[in-house]
């Protein structure tokens, strides 16, 4: 069973000019999935599509083998989990804790379990100093941890992350994706991303790009890197791993291309050891 799959989808927030144009992709069941674009090229409407919280002009949206529609729109949030890019206006509760809470009262977890999912959730983010303070006056990147938090203590089986790591430091995003990347790999989460950390796309499965409402290209990590000039154009760029091994491919100390640090440093090493 697909986790997603969207057909001709059209959408228009004004009726004039359309936004989505026409786009159409699967996304299997259990797969890590990144979608990566430029500015405004539709990644977050889709995003709110897919939750039933827009509204498309024309063509259909399947979620877990059900079409999305009036009728199926609240069960199917009950399988999708959204975070979305802005951190403000996605906190209910009075504190951290509570806000965490109120996710799980929404799945009905029950109340002796949820101390402790809370307390699990928001240490695997880095903020367990913070459940008893306010949300809104969190800095951003705290806030986007505490949304991811919320997000990991349902565990529903599709996650959507609309660039919700944008504005944590480079370790936070690091330890974030490795957290995303645990709950894919042991709990088989279905995981779309839209983000524009390429180190990120090198560790998904499949890459949607998207340009101007449509779907540009799509494919492994490594085929979609290849069009690099492709890429380049929709201003995208490449891993820095993967620049840094194809220059050293043109200088005839390499003949791979890696595109994360670990394989570069573990290529390099073997090299060394053959001369
Ligand atoms: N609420 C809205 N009303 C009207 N136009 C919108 C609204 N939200 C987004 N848009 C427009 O739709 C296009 C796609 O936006 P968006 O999906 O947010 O792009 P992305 O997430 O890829 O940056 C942009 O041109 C943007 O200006
Ligand atoms: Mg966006």
């Amino acid at each position: 069973m697909d986790a997603v799959n969207i057909k001709d989808l059209v959408f228009s927030y004004d009726e004039q000019h359309d936004t989505i144009k026409g786009i159409s992709f699967v996304i299997p069941k259990g797969s890590y999935t990144t979608i990566i674009g430029h500015n405004g090229s539709g990644k977050s409407t889709i995003a709110k599509l897919m939750i039933g919280l827009l509204e498309a002009k024309s063509g259909t949206i399947e979620i877990l083998g059900q079409k999305l529609d009036e009728s199926t729109v609240y069960s199917i949030r009950d399988h999708v989990g959204i975070v979305f890019q802005n951190p403000d206006n996605q906190f209910i509760g009075s504190t951290v804790a509570d806000d965490i809470a109120f996710g799980l009262e929404n799945h009905c977890v029950p109340q002796e379990k949820m101390q402790a999912i809370i307390e699990e959730s928001a240490a695997k983010v880095n903020m367990i100093n913070y459940l008893d303070s306010e949300p809104t006056k969190l800095s951003g990147g705290q806030k986007q941890r505490v949304a991811i938090a919320g997000i990991l203590a349902i565990e529903p089986e599709i996650i959507i992350f609309d660039e919700s790591t944008s504005m944590l430091d480079p370790q936070g995003k690091k330890s974030i994706n490795e957290q995303i990347k645990k709950l894919h790999e042991k709990k088989n989460v279905t995981i779309i991303s839209i983000t524009h950390d390429m180190e990120e796309v090198a560790q998904s499965e499949h890459v949607i790009v998207l340009k101007d409402g449509k779907v540009a290209m799509s494919g492994k990590p490594m085929e979609i890197f290849d069009k690099e000039e492709a890429l380049h154009e929709m201003k995208l760029d490449i891993p820095f791993a993967l620049k840094f091994s194809k220059e050293l491919k043109k200088e005839g100390i390499f003949d791979k291309n890696e595109c994360t640090l670990e394989g570069v440093v573990e290529a390099l090493c073997q090299l060394k050891q053959m001369n």
